[in-house]
């Protein structure tokens, strides 16, 4: 009797297990499945997968070279990969044609590494910019001003809306970058080495609004860094990028507990 009883609970928790998943991969905004990209002979990818789901901060770690960048930009279409494919809201990157896949990427905000400011627009231009591209998104706009202005509040940086890039700190550059990212409200944003290059407080204030615009939009976030301190205030979920393939999955706890030595090394200081 009590065989069965367990046998029974164990097959309900079985069931509740597979509608957990399915639920969950119902919701995935992101699949990259088996992807490869080879440079000459230099294989940077050798099968990578990954799911973002809906709403979560997932970070993905990987030493210098190892394939970050590349991996987003095969995600954004800025690069093919030669095998493999990667969908993003249920489309399928390589089947789009240049509108479709222009109209999916304001969808998609996506925090370049380094800031990527034009340097010979104002804050304002830049911020104009995304928005004069994917004019279908956002209609007819006369005043760009309540947008700009609300792009920027959520920065902390209102007041820098008229200056040049060459007149703002790299921290800020960073915060004007982000706010660049936001104006068009996209649903999954990437963010490669948001903190790279910039002191420590810089840095968690960079994290604090990365996490503060997720609560307020409910964006799903693609997060690339080196940065353990990073990862481990924001990530819900980390993948480790390590010979081209995802190497480990799993909580910041989980993954900085590991004992195999080539996840220990990311956790090392
Ligand atoms: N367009 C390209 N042509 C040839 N090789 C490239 C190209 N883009 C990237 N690579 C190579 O692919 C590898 C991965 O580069 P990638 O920029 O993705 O590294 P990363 O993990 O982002 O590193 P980092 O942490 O330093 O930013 C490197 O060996 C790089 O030289
Ligand atoms: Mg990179």
């Amino acid at each position: 009797m009590n065989y069965d009883m367990n046998k029974d609970t164990q097959k309900i928790k079985n069931n509740e297990q597979h509608k957990l998943i399915d639920h969950l991969e119902g919701n995935a905004v992101i699949r990259i499945n088996n992807v490869t990209k080879t440079f000459g002979d230099n294989h940077v990818l050798n099968g990578f997968n990954l799911v973002l789901y809906e709403g979560e901060n997932l970070v993905v770690m990987g030493k210098s070279g190892s394939g970050k960048s590349v991996m987003i930009k095969c995600l954004v279409g800025l690069m093919a990969p030669d095998s493999g494919y990667i969908e993003v809201m249920g489309k399928e990157i390589s089947t789009l044609d240049r509108q479709t896949l222009d109209k999916l990427r304001s969808d998609i905000g996506f925090l370049f590494q380094g800031s990527a400011l034009y340097d010979s627009m104002t804050v304002r231009e830049n911020l104009e910019f995304p928005m004069r591209r994917h004019r279908d998104k956002l209609g007819n706009v006369k005043d760009t001003t309540p947008l700009v202005l609300e792009a920027l509040e959520n920065v902390g940086l209102a007041h820098t809306m008229n200056l040049m890039p060459d007149e703002l700190s790299g921290g800020m550059k960073r915060r004007v970058a982000l706010a660049r990212t936001l104006i068009l409200k996209p649903k999954i944003i990437l963010y490669d080495e948001p903190t790279s290059g910039l002191d420590p407080i810089t840095a968690k204030e960079i994290i604090e609004l990365m996490r503060s615009i997720q609560k307020k939009y409910g964006t799903s976030s693609l997060i690339i860094t080196h940065d353990v301190d990073c990862a481990r205030v924001i990530s819900e979920r980390m993948v480790l990028l390590v010979d081209g393939i995802n190497y480990a999955e799993g909580t910041y706890s989980e993954l900085s507990a590991s004992t195999d030595p080539k996840v220990e090394a990311f956790f090392k200081k």
